[in-house]
């Protein structure tokens, strides 16, 4: 039985693994889910800490010097205890999904379903709750729905753009379609509608035009519906996967003659009218992803089993493939973060690893730099550490795995130019297992840690409008610790950071920053909140009921614009069960409205104000308007961040070195390929041919810098067709990729020697109507023959894992 189980769940880990490429994170939408906890989880008790962490060491400008005595608000009590609201819900349910519905409109559904699994069918009932004031009061909604049971594994979906429209999927047991329950007046009035199928998923809005729907059935066809719900109309049928791009479209695999488990068989199709017509784009396609602009497929390369992407920024109509290793069926690919500039690719290492390693992307996606090696990311769950920090541009924080199997937090200030090690707080000490006392690193908990069971209630927290702060779970050493995590808040967007908390808390972020709050992780039943009106360095706390309650989670409006915040729980006695929300509307304690003396200007990315390139990022410096720590006052639902841009001039750091070029270790300088000296590049994009004109250096995607250094690059259309075309071409060659060393090694090579590609291929093949694949694979032999003996051209600032050569202070390298 214990193995029979295991097989089971290996075989649902590896299909999982190996079902799809590109892999999407989870974000905070404005749904919550809080489930009453099992007490035996492994929830430590913890013994009283003092609440506030004493600020001993003030090391920036941005923390103030006279806040240790964290007395400046005092009388905070009666106050909240004013705008503290209780509601009590008469409800056994053991699961609660909130939902905000519109931006502003303090709107929120709240939805319980009371359900008893028997054998292969469920029999519940569902409860809806309607609050209009932030939380503050709800109305049991339940009859507008007549009490039906809601498939709440969907979810409530929520319209775009502040439409006030609400879908929610109804499971009746028994009829042959099913019941959708909509409302197009913020959930105020729901009218059901039954369906001709039965969803296999939640209801996709289109991105703009709330009317338009698209759901896959359980039976693998595509449904759409053009009048919000009422009429349904079948695009397509076989389809395993599908998404809304831009304009309208929608792309979608399909397998006509066969099964979605066919993967490498599929099919990908685009429609731009709903459907009306459809056209393939490509074939022989594993999987699809999009990111920003760009459009990745991955492709079965020819006979084998080996796959790689190929990537379209025209929606596409016409394909490149990417400069990135090729994978085989274990392995995977992943689009960690997009935007119209640049693509993080995770490409996963051959065999069960756990790593991989992060390439960045050039403006049309083709052409790929190494980032980060051993990059942590798991075959099984596909679970990776990999976060945008939105609240400062151009920062990432992920995990690498040592060589000694020991996760290590990075971070990247450059858009993944170069990875550092986070700095230690200040105010805190080395674990005592750290080899030196006075030399170790802040690590951070992320998605990893959750996964592996860890006690970490939350992810990392930023907001774009809370500027430069980010709260996070970690420990301090040489690795990440498993025991009891505590909380660590940076203002300056991971230069430098604080311990704030002692032991695992839930934390959210209110009004743009001004506030941040907390509750204890706890299996103990708990009646305090804590906050901070300084960004993290004095906590105060504040007991919100005299009756404990378990606690579930914290629940803000998305955008961390609101003062309200709600504290869920739920009373658990002999005699009764009910979940309770607790709602705390902060605005009356932060008494006025922030005037400009309560701003200071604060330049990003800044650590010597006397270098005219200081504060420099792509190109450009943003100087902020941010509140004074000091200041205890509120922000307002209206604020704007004022982002004050100036341009930089160039250095020959915003530029990457083109095909043919290196840098060596610890120069900016871009110095042509010996061997590749005085060839001209040629080379085929988007079906064209084109010929290149370089001095060897290219400007970093999305780099604004101008004037100063400005090396000459010239692209000529030679108006060749060539290449590029995923549906007509026989992709062939496998690329006989032996092992994983020389693939690592060998990509920057790769990269390099491109022009070697465009010299002795173009003509031969490329334009010959095959397949811009070959190139690579020549390429490959080339790279693996030159390979051993060519220590130089190896990217000097990515061996994280080798301790030894982290290179904290060089900025030359960027985005290599
Ligand atoms: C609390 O609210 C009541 C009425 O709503 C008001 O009379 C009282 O002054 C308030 N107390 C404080 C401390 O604000
Ligand atoms: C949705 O909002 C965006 C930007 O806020 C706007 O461009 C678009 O027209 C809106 N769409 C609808 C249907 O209101
Ligand atoms: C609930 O049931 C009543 C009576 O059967 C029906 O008239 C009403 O339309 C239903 N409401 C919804 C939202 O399905
Ligand atoms: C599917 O089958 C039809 C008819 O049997 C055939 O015409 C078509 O080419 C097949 N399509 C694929 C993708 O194999
Ligand atoms: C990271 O997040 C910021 C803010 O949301 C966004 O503007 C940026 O495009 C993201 N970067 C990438 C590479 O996805
Ligand atoms: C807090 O909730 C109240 C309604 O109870 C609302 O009027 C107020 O705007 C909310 N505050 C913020 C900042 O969203
Ligand atoms: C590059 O700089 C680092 C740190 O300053 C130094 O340790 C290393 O030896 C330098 N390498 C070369 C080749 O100069």
């Amino acid at each position: 039985m214990g193995v029979l189980a295991q097989c089971v769940l290996l075989f649902l880990f590896q299909h999982f693994s190996t079902g799809f490429d590109f892999y999407e994170g989870g974000f905070n939408n404005g749904q919550y889910t809080f489930l009453k906890a099992d007490p035996s989880l492994n929830i430590e008790k913890r013994s009283s800490d003092p609440d506030v962490q004493a600020d001993s060491a003030h090391i920036r400008s941005r923390r103030s010097t006279d806040q240790d005595d964290c007395m400046s608000l005092q009388g905070f009590d009666t106050k909240l205890d004013n705008n503290t609201h209780t509601h009590i819900f008469d409800d056994m349910s053991g699961s609660v999904s909130l939902a905000w519905v519109g931006d502003g409109t303090g709107i929120i559904l709240a939805l319980t379903t009371f359900q008893v699994p028997l054998f292969m069918l469920h029999f519940g009932q569902s409860k809806l709750y309607r609050s209009e004031d932030y939380g503050k009061t709800f109305q049991d909604v339940s009859s507008l729905i007549n009490n039906t049971f809601i498939r709440t594994e969907f979810g409530i979906a929520i319209g775009p753009n502040n439409t006030g429209r609400v879908i929610l999927t109804g499971d009746v047991s028994g009829s042959l379609g099913s019941r959708i329950f909509i409302s197009k007046d913020f959930g105020n009035s729901f009218k059901h509608q039954d369906l001709p199928f039965n969803p296999m998923s939640q209801i996709l809005y289109h991105p703009k035009e709330p009317n338009v729907l698209l759901v896959i059935s359980n039976t693998y066809e595509l449904w759409l519906s053009e009048d919000f719900g009422e009429n349904w109309w079948k695009i397509h049928e076989m389809v395993c996967q599908y998404k809304w791009g831009t304009d309208s479209t929608i792309f979608f695999t399909s397998n006509l003659n066969g099964s979605c488990n066919e993967r490498g068989m599929l099919e990908l199709r685009k429609t731009s009218d709903y459907g009306k017509t459809i056209k393939t784009v490509a074939t022989k396609i594993f999987s699809f992803g999009l990111g920003g602009k760009f459009l990745f497929a991955s492709v079965m390369t020819g006979t084998g089993t080996m796959r790689a992407i190929h990537v379209s920024t025209n929606q596409g109509e016409d394909w490149n493939i990417a400069q990135l290793p090729p994978v085989g069926h274990e392995e995977f690919y992943s689009i960690l973060a997009a935007n119209d500039d640049m693509v993080f690719m995770h490409v996963d290492e051959p065999g069960d690893t756990g790593f991989g390693t992060i390439y960045v992307s050039d403006d049309r996606g083709t052409v790929y730099s190494k980032s980060l090696e051993r990059h942590l990311y798991t075959t099984t769950g596909g679970d990776t550490d990999f976060t945008n920090v939105t609240s400062l541009r151009g920062v990432f924080v992920t995990s690498v795995l040592a060589e000694d199997e020991s996760v290590r937090s990075v971070v990247t200030f450059d858009q993944g130019g170069e990875w550092l090690p986070l700095q230690k707080p200040a105010n805190s000490n080395c674990e005592s297992t750290a080899r030196d006392p006075d030399k170790c690193n802040l690590h951070i908990h992320a998605a990893y840690s959750i996964a592996m069971k860890l006690n970490v209630p939350m992810l990392p927290l930023s907001e774009p409008n809370a500027v430069g702060l980010i709260m996070a779970h970690g420990s301090i050493g040489d690795d990440i610790s498993v025991l009891k995590p505590d909380v660590f808040v940076s203002d300056d967007g991971g230069y430098t950071w604080l311990k704030a908390l002692n032991g695992p808390h839930h934390y959210a972020i209110l009004d743009s920053g001004g506030l941040l709050v907390a509750v204890e992780h706890s299996a103990e039943p708990i009646k305090t909140i804590k906050f901070s009106t300084d960004e993290g360095q004095c906590w105060h706390s504040h007991e919100f009921t005299s009756d404990p309650i378990y606690f579930t989670g914290l629940a803000s409006e998305p955008g961390a614009r609101s003062m309200n915040i709600s504290v869920w729980g739920y009373k658990d006695n002999l005699l009764s069960q009910y979940w309770v929300s607790v709602t705390i509307d902060f605005r009356e304690l932060l008494t006025k409205s922030c005037e400009d003396q309560d701003y200071v200007p604060w330049l990003a990315h800044s650590d010597d104000v006397s270098d005219p390139n200081d504060g420099c990022m792509l190109g450009y410096k943003e100087k902020f308007q941010r509140l004074r720590k000091a200041s205890v006052c509120w922000n307002g639902r209206d604020y704007e961040i004022n982002k004050m841009p100036t341009t930089c001039p160039c250095t020959l750091d915003d530029f990457l070195c083109d095909f043919g070029y290196y840098r060596k270790e610890n120069s900016s300088e871009c110095v042509e390929q010996p061997d590749l000296k005085g060839h001209i590049l040629e080379f085929c994009l988007q079906g064209k041919q084109e010929q290149l004109q370089t001095s060897g250096y290219r400007k970093i995607p999305g780099d604004k810098c101008a004037g100063g250094t400005q090396p000459e690059r010239k692209v000529i259309d030679l108006s060749r067709r060539c290449g590029g075309d995923l549906l007509t071409q026989e992709v062939q060659g496998d690329r006989h990729f032996t092992s994983s060393a020389p693939i690592v090694v060998v990509v920057i090579i790769v990269l390099l020697l491109s022009i070697v590609a465009a010299v002795l291929l173009i003509k031969k093949y490329v334009c010959g109507g095959r397949f811009l694949v070959h190139r690579y694979s020549v390429l490959q032999q080339h790279a693996e023959a030159q390979g051993d003996g060519d220590e130089p051209l190896e990217s000097n600032h990515t061996r994280v894992g080798n301790k030894t050569s982290f290179h904290e202070d060089s900025d030359e390298d960027l985005l290599e």
